[in-house]
Order: structure tokens, then C-alpha cells, then sequence
């Protein structure tokens, strides 16, 4: 199916035909910025970049995205130069950049928010991250890393390491690979950093096989695939919680001493200190790839939605 005019509020929103589709047009893309050649996919077209909590990443490369494509962004990212300082609720908000613009890229701090705003506004909107719900483009970055370091997400052995308790990106990586057949998926979660009981039930409903260890040392020797993200500290309700699970786990060079050879490390960034920095020059390190990824990856959803 096409996805142009579609909304993108869920990484299942796609099937797996169709995100096998955007990793194709992302090779294209990636061959054209590599040829240097002017696109004029989006020309005429306006992308509003609507974002209420802070963004280095999904803004900017969206922003890059749609000027490699031609087209021009309307940058909504502050609630303090916007009427939002006013008092102007969300609804209303949303109603004018959809009259102003072609499609709109919105990042909220509330669960829901991309879904609500898809449907108040008339045209397309894409999640870029709404609370700890989900961040659908993350997970097609992620995808798409896998694929182009492994050249399949078939039969891997995927490890997820971190807050699996409140990280958006791990909820849609979950639930995307659960469209593909990992070998195994193991949620390492130290201290109490479990899955949260929703995503839990949605990916048991998804039938993404799936094993649950504490300690990452369990089962490094048999990682193809390691995704970390950091404890998400703005999602702790209670600063002490987050306290005292801030530095509840490292990767390190000594960690690795025991990982299987062709382990790659993806990290949806930031980071802070959970992945020593000694790794950022090892043949572990995959993040900086995966989010440079993002850009040709973004290029190929937009053009697909407004193309
Ligand atoms: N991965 C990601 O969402 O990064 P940003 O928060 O910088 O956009």
C-alpha cells in the first residue's frame, strides 16, 4: 500500500512491506547525497516541525531532510516565542500549522499527543517522539542500521539494555521487530528498569519471542546486535529514582572482552555515561553511523507521504 497522505503515529502503523520499501528509497536517497544531486521531491512543499520538548537529532535531520528534497520547514520549537506562552491549547495550535504548511513532525512530552494531533489536522503528521509512548522514525532508523550492518534482521540475536521502563524508542523498536523474525530478543534490565506492563502485553499479543536477564554479562558472547539507551531522567516522576538507578549499568572495554565477534553497539543518542567513551573508536560503535542514517532514512518517508 502507498503511504502518501498517511500519518506515521506508530512503527506499526507500517507492515513490513512497506518499511522493506523505505529501507530501498533510503539506499536511494544515500546514493544521491553521495552523488551530490539536487532533488526537487518536496519543491513547493512546506514540513512544519512542531517540537515540545528538546531535539538535536529527529529535528535537525528532518530539517536537513526536507531541504535535500527542496522543500522549506516552518521551525515550531519553543514554547516561549509561540501564542503556546499565551495559553493557546494544543488543538488550536496544531489546527494553524496545518493550514500553514504540508505535513506536520511533532515531539511532545505527553503519551498521545502525535494521535491527537492527527486527528485534528488535515494533513499528514508524523510522530517524532510523543512521552514515553513511542519514536516510530527512531525505530526505522534502527531497522534500517541493523539491516544495512548485518544485511538482515532475520535471525539475529538482539539485545536491548536500559530504561525499558520508560525509553520511547525501545517500546517501537520492540514492537518493529516484532514484524521481522529475530533469532532472539533479550531485554536486559537492571535494578527495576523492567518493561513496562503495556508494552509487555502488546509485544506477547505481537508474538516477538523474547527472553528476560538482569545483567548484560548473561548474554554478551551471544549478541549480533546491542541496543542501549539511556535512563530517561525527565520521564522519572521522582528525581530520587532516578537517583539511584542513573548509573545502574556501563558498557566497557573489559565488557567486551567477551562479546561475539561483529557485535555492533546501537545507541538512539544521546547518551551520557552509559557507553564509555574509550568505545566511540572501536568496530563496536554503530551510533554515530545510525543516527547519521537518519537523514536518508527521513528523506525516503517524506517523499513516500508528500512525493
Ligand atoms: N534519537 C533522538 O530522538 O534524539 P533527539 O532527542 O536528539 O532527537
Amino acid at each position: 500500500m502507498s503511504l502518501r497522505n498517511r500519518d506515521l503515529i506508530s512503527i506499526l502503523d507500517l507492515s513490513r512491506n512497506e518499511i522493506e520499501e523505505l529501507f530501498r528509497k533510503a539506499d536511494q536517497m544515500n546514493k544521491f547525497l553521495q552523488e551530490k544531486k539536487t532533488l526537487n521531491t518536496l519543491s513547493g512543499k512546506i514540513i512544519s516541525l512542531v517540537f515540545l520538548e528538546p531535539s538535536t537529532r529527529t529535528m535537525y535531520s528532518f530539517q536537513s531532510a526536507t531541504y535535500r528534497l527542496g522543500g522549506k520547514t516552518l521551525v515550531f520549537a519553543s514554547k516561549t516565542t509561540t501564542s503556546l506562552a499565551k495559553g493557546e491549547n494544543i488543538a488550536d495550535t496544531i489546527r494553524m500549522m496545518s493550514a500553514y504548511s504540508d505535513l506536520i513532525v511533532i515531539r511532545s512530552p505527553y503519551d498521545g499527543t502525535a494521535l491527537y494531533a492527527s486527528m485534528i489536522s488535515s494533513v499528514p503528521v508524523i510522530n517524532a517522539g510523543d512521552g514515553k509512548h513511542e519514536h516510530p522514525t527512531q525505530a526505522l532508523i534502527d531497522l534500517y542500521t541493523i539491516y544495512k550492518l548485518k544485511g538482515r534482521i532475520d535471525g539475529l540475536t538482539i539485545g536491548v539494555l536500559g530504561d525499558l521502563k520508560y525509553a520511547r524508542t525501545i517500546a517501537s523498536l520492540l514492537y518493529g521487530l516484532s514484524l521481522f523474525s529475530p533469532r532472539k530478543v533479550y531485554l536486559i534490565s537492571p535494578g527495576n528498569l523492567t518493561l513496562r506492563e503495556s508494552v509487555r502485553a502488546k509485544i506477547d499479543d505481537l508474538g516477538l519471542e523474547y527472553e528476560e536477564v538482569r545483567d548484560i554479562r548473561q548474554v554478551i558472547g551471544e549478541l549480533d546486535i546491542l541496543y542501549v539507551t539511556r535512563i530517561q531522567r525527565e520521564r522519572y516522576p521522582d528525581p530520587e529514582e532516578y537517583e539511584r538507578v542513573k548509573n545502574a549499568f556501563k558498557i566497557t572495554e573489559k565488557l567486551l572482552e567477551n562479546a561475539k565477534p561483529g557485535l555492533k553497539i546501537l545507541h538512539p543518542l544521546p547518551k551520557l555515561d552509559e557507553i564509555d567513551k574509550s568505545i566511540d573508536n572501536t568496530d563496536y560503535a554503530a551510533y554515530f553511523y545510525q543516527a547519521s542514517l537518519g537523514i536518508p532514512l527521513r528523506m525516503a518517508l517524506l517523499a513516500s507521504i508528500l512525493g
